[in-house]
């Protein structure tokens, strides 16, 4: 949520900073700005994307080798040119950058107002830099760090900051609560961002910095503190990513490129965690918080969004295999009702960005009360993964779309993984049915590839159905929260109302919206829901409603029922929902792009929520 990039280093730093916005455009995308220190401070912003300031700056004068850059998701204040990072103070001594949100910024802000302050913007952001202003003064009694220091221990919220000071133009200051950002070490110079992605192709070398602390940067050096002004700990990580991997390449959007991926991606979550024999499952991230989870009294799974429907899929497999009462609570419900936790209990995170501020707090009360947190994450070095006592990293790679994709079927993989070893740990699933289901789910990436194949197919279905107003999924069993990220997916990118629905509630209320116009999406394999969930179509058969099935390979009597099919081939139902998925993720695809949307950067939405 919002992008923040800044350079210090001998080269110029426009370059970086507008290719590293352009990187880290998916966290928000409704105005940009940069400032750069030159011979004079160089400020330049605008309502838009990327694009839209990389047009308003040109023929300016962008020199100068430190700066800061931004890529607004709006909190404060309407997306415009005045509310656009960076932020000036009154008297021009400083420009900041800012993600998260200053909670108590009304009242700073009428403080400052007694003092003689104006402010231009609606933003907390602008508060934050005439706070820094205030102690600053003319800089003749304090550094600019030291200022910097002395508003952020006035700062209630989330921050992650990068300021620049006239007086001090060599010099670049960053400083992080709740907000990740991440240091690249380059020679002789230094890139910031928001997460590593802009890094990727300057430097392999990288922090990440920990809440609380704060980093001075200038051309030749670094120096880590801790808020209060003591040496900080911190460590260099490897960030092996490549250039290939943030680019589209022949696709038309991160999305569809992220969907195609699925066959590898699955493949690299399972590699070197399954034996070669298939008979065994290892977990490295777990192996000494295992014997306590196998004794866990309960397990609870906390999530936002995708990640919270990946999480009640989890549910489904942990019962039903390694039979652990299982709860699954949205992070953001979970950490504002006081639950009741003991040392029993085992909470496991699950995020593609590991920096989701709902679920980082949600585990950190969590750990606070006794329980063991682990974390499912995607992104490495995440605050979430670096916070819990261990965890499984889903390895799907650096997922660009907005919409999550490649990310929730490596959650759902690493959840089947680790719901496996757990039965089999437990004595509840005999070495003959492990040894199956771990074939399976070894099967899924070749079968993804055959449901990929018929993407066309999907296309022309998704073209009779673009001009709906609404739309219901359903399915039963760990098909209905399948049902429901499908929904999401249609909302997300193309503006549909969608609505999911275990399909055994159909009749309780969304049967009242079934019509002739009223495409009803159901997600219909062959399991021992099968003869169920037929009755249910015949029930919307019955109303005119528009059926479009998930069905298994084959199935005549459905293909016969229905409208349209989406075929997808025979499997244990422990695995299901991973094929179930392909098509409903490439139905709200074509969707979106038959309806005009912009489906790599969906409107009002980030990519990654760091704010609460
Ligand atoms: C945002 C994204 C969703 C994502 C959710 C949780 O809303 O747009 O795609 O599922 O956050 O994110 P996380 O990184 O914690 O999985």
């Amino acid at each position: 949520m919002c992008g923040i990039v800044g350079y210090a280093g001998e080269n110029g730093a426009y370059p970086f900073l507008i290719q590293g916005l352009k990187r880290l455009e998916y966290r928000g995308y409704d105005s940009a700005g940069l400032a750069i220190s030159g011979q004079t401070l160089h400020v330049h912003k605008c309502k838009g994307r990327v694009s839209d300031l990389e047009n308003h700056v040109i023929a300016k004068d962008l020199g100068g080798s430190v700066g800061i850059a931004h890529t607004r998701w709006a909190t404060h204040g309407e997306p415009n040119d005045i509310n656009a990072h960076p932020h000036c103070s009154m008297n021009g001594h400083f420009a900041l950058v800012h993600n998260g949100i200053i909670e108590n910024y009304a009242e700073l802000k009428i403080d400052l107002t007694r003092n003689g302050f104006d402010f231009q913007s609606d933003t907390d952001t602008e508060v934050l830099v005439n706070l820094i202003e205030f102690f600053y003064g003319d800089g003749s009694e304090m550094s600019s760090e030291m200022a910097i220091r002395m508003a952020l221990s006035k700062v209630v919220g989330a921050y992650g900051i990068a300021v620049i000071c006239t007086e001090e133009k060599d010099q670049l200051i960053v400083a992080r609560r709740g907000s990740p950002l991440v240091i690249g070490i380059g020679q002789g110079e230094y890139f910031v961002a928001s997460d590593a992605t802009p890094v990727i192709g300057y430097t392999n070398n990288v922090i990440y910095l920990n809440d609380n602390d704060l980093a001075i940067i200038s051309k030749g050096s670094l120096t880590i503190k801790t808020m209060e002004d003591k040496p900080a700990f911190f460590q260099i990580s490897r960030v092996d990513r490549t250039i290939g991997e943030i680019e589209k390449g022949d696709f038309a959007h991160f999305m569809l490129k992220e969907i195609f991926e699925q066959p590898k991606t699955i493949e690299d979550t399972f590699r070197g965690r399954v034996s070669a024999d298939r008979n065994s499952i290892t977990l490295g991230g777990l192996l000494d918080v295992f014997p306590k989870i196998t004794e866990a009294k309960r397990i609870i799974l906390i999530g936002c969004g995708t990640s919270w429907h990946a999480a009640l899929v989890g549910e489904y497999l942990i019962e039903t295999y390694a039979r652990i009462p299982v709860e699954v609570e949205y992070a953001s419900e979970f950490r504002y009702r006081n639950p009741i936790l003991s040392s029993g209990d085992v909470v496991i995170a699950i995020s593609q960005s590991g920096e989701t501020s709902d679920t980082l707090v949600a585990l950190r009360m969590a750990k606070e009360r006794g329980a063991t947190i682990l974390g499912i994450c995607n992104v490495v070095g995440s605050s979430i993964a670096r916070e819990t006592d261990a965890g499984v990293y889903t390895h799907a790679g650096i997922e660009i779309g907005v919409a999550s994709t490649k990310a929730f079927t490596a959650q759902l993989t690493v959840l089947t993984l680790f719901a496996l070893k757990l039965a089999f740990a437990r004595g509840e699933l005999a070495q003959g049915l492990y040894t199956e289901l771990i074939r399976e789910l070894a099967d899924i990436p070749a079968k993804i590839t055959t449901i990929l194949a018929g993407h066309l197919k999907i296309r022309d279905i998704a073209l009779k159905y673009k001009d709906a107003a609404n739309a219901l999924y359903l399915g039963r069993g760990a098909l209905f929260p399948v049902a429901l990220e499908g929904a999401l997916k249609l909302k997300e990118i193309s503006y549909l109302h969608a609505e999911g629905y275990a399909a055994g509630e159909m009749k309780h209320g969304p049967i009242a919206l079934v019509d002739d116009n009223l495409p009803v999406v159901v997600v219909s394999p062959r399991d021992h829901y099968y003869e169920k969930i037929v009755s249910n179509i015949q029930e919307v058969k019955a109303r005119k409603g528009n059926i479009i099935a998930v069905v298994t390979e084959g199935d005549l009597t459905l293909k016969e029922m229905v409208q349209d099919v989406f075929e997808i081939p025979d499997s244990h139902p422990a695995v299901t929902p991973l094929l179930a998925i392909i098509p409903l993720q490439l139905f709200s695809y074509y969707m979106a792009v038959s309806r005009g949307c912009d489906v790599d950067q969906p409107r009002n939405l980030a990519k990654s929520v760091t704010v609460e």
